[in-house]
Formats: structure tokens, sequence, C-alpha cells
């Protein structure tokens, strides 16, 4: 069984902290790890025998073999077009709630109850970041991309941890020990399994192809649809699935100073996301208020998706 649950790296910058029950296990900010995940397990125990272990592991098997750069580039293009419907946020929200994400060994809730748990466990260490709460909120909307009305996207294009397509592989990345990225076609092309592969170093994050999924289609949604989010929070919703960089710290050499300075932030970011997926419980109708004033703070009232 492998425990994942790791000691946080240490934040510096302007972020602040807060202290809490001293009994309590305490991380960055002051937030409190639950010790156990939904069904009872620790977190990211993707070897726990739970009915989900398998569906986890074909899930990667799928997403390792198909996730090559020429996806990628297609599937950004089309889905860039932000053609297919206008909603609000609020709307978005509650059209995801009718998915449960297949790569996600702890979530078993709806969406909406990890949404709103990592924005206000985030608001209560962090009042004063109105667009880190925000954030929390919306980083996930981009799995709509599950729904008929995008295309029904298959599970691992659209969930899963993500990893730079153009350059080699990392065995940072999750099931990498099982081989299924030997298979995928990029794999045995010399313009793409090398180190770099089609990368300069330092040549910044925002010129790396991804795996596609909800990452960058919501980070795109919110750019193309004139957000006012800083650059931290896009850069969130962006790489929050890219647990080699920032759990592992794999390709780091293809960020530039912008991206170090993000990651900060998206180190924060991280532990709300990971750990808020517990039993906690959010009343819908008492927080919704106030998630709506930010909403139209940041974004405008229809988006394209
Ligand atoms: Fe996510
Ligand atoms: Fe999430």
């Amino acid at each position: 069984m492998t425990l994942v649950v790791e000691q946080p790296r240490p934040v510096t910058g302007e972020v602040k902290r807060t202290q809490s029950d001293p009994k309590e296990l305490l991380m960055d900010g002051g937030f409190v790890v639950p010790d156990a995940n939904s069904f009872g397990h620790t977190f990211r125990d993707y070897n726990a025998e739970s009915e989900r272990q398998k569906t986890v592991e074909e899930f990667y098997r799928m997403n390792h073999i198909h996730q090559t750069c020429d996806f990628v580039k297609r599937l950004r293009e089309e889905y860039g077009k932000l053609d297919r419907v206008e909603m609000s946020i609020w709307e978005c929200i509650e059209l995801l709630n009718e998915f449960v994400d297949e790569s996600d060994p702890d979530l078993d809730e709806p969406q909406i109850e990890h949404l709103l748990q990592t924005a206000e466990a985030i608001r209560k260490d962090y009042p004063e970041e109105d667009w880190l709460h925000l954030t929390g909120l919306i980083h996930d909307l981009g799995k709509v991309l599950l729904h008929p009305s995008f295309g029904q996207l298959p599970q691992w294009a659209v969930v899963g941890d993500t990893f730079p397509v153009g350059c080699a592989f990392d065995e940072c990345n999750v099931h990498h020990k099982e081989l299924y990225f030997a298979e995928n076609p990029d794999h045995l092309n010399p313009k793409y399994n090398t180190k770099l592969g089609v990368y300069s170093e330092g040549c910044g994050l925002d010129n790396v192809l991804m795996s596609w999924g909800h990452d960058d289609f919501m980070y795109l949604v919110a750019k193309e649809n004139k957000t006012s989010l800083p650059l931290a929070g896009l850069f969130i919703i962006r790489y929050h699935s890219f647990y080699p960089l920032h759990k592992h710290g794999a390709y780091q050499y293809l960020m530039n100073e912008e991206d170090k300075e993000n990651l900060k932030w998206l180190h924060v970011f991280n532990k709300y996301d990971l750990y808020s997926k517990s039993k906690v419980r959010i009343h819908v109708e008492k927080v919704k208020p106030y998630y709506l004033s930010l909403i139209e703070k940041y974004f405008p009232a229809k988006l394209k998706w």
C-alpha cells in the first residue's frame, strides 16, 4: 500500500498563515488535514483495495496511450473555439453536479460538494484572498467536457493527472511503472521522446502543450471570456492536475521565472483541493450569495464554453 500524503513544501512570499486547534495536524495556512477520504482510505492511495482501483488503473492505461501531441493539438483547437454552450459559472456548477470523477480514488461526492469544500476551506485560512476562494470554486468546471453537450469526452480525456506532451514522459507520472506510455505513439517518435523534445530549457509552461483535460479547457474558458482573476488564479486552474510538477518537482526545466512564482500559489491551493475531499458538509444555499458576488466581480454574467 502506498501512502502518498506528504509534508507540504515550504511556501515563501506573501502567503498568510493562521492558527487552529494545536492538537490537530496543521499544514501551511492552518488547514487541518483529515486522515481519510470519502472511502475511509488515505488520500491518493492508488493501491488501496477499493472497488475503484481497477477502474483507476484502466483509466490511466487509456490516458497514457492516447494522449499524444496530435490528439492534444486537435482537441485544444476544437474546444478552444468555445462555440458549444453559453451559460453562467453557477449554471455550469449545476450541470457538473451530475458527474463523479472516475480517475480520483478519493472522491465519491457530487462535484458541488468538492468545489465548495475547497473554496470554503481556503476562505477560512485566507480570508483576504477572494480570488483564491473563487479559484477553488471553479477549478474543476472544465469537467463539463464529460457532458453530452460537450461531446461526452471519455474520462481519460477530461480528468486525472496531466503531463506535458511533445517531450519524454517523466517517470514521476502516476502508473508510469506499468509502462502504458510505451504504447503511446509519441514514445517512439525521436522528435518527442527526448527530455526536452520540441521545447527549450526555461521556455515557460505557457509554451508547453499539456495532456488534454479539464484544467486546460477551464483555463481557455476563463481567459477567452476575459476574467479579471489574477494570473496566479489562472495558473492554478491550468495546472492543478499537473502532479508530476507540483507534487514531484518533475519537468521544472520547462518553467520560467513567472511560472516559479505562480507555482507557490499552486502549492497552497493543492492542499485544499486534495484534502477537502472528505465528509465535511457545506450548506450550499447559505454560502451561495457570497460566491455569486465573487463570480460577478471576476466574470461576465454569461460565458462562452
Ligand atoms: Fe481538477
Ligand atoms: Fe478538484
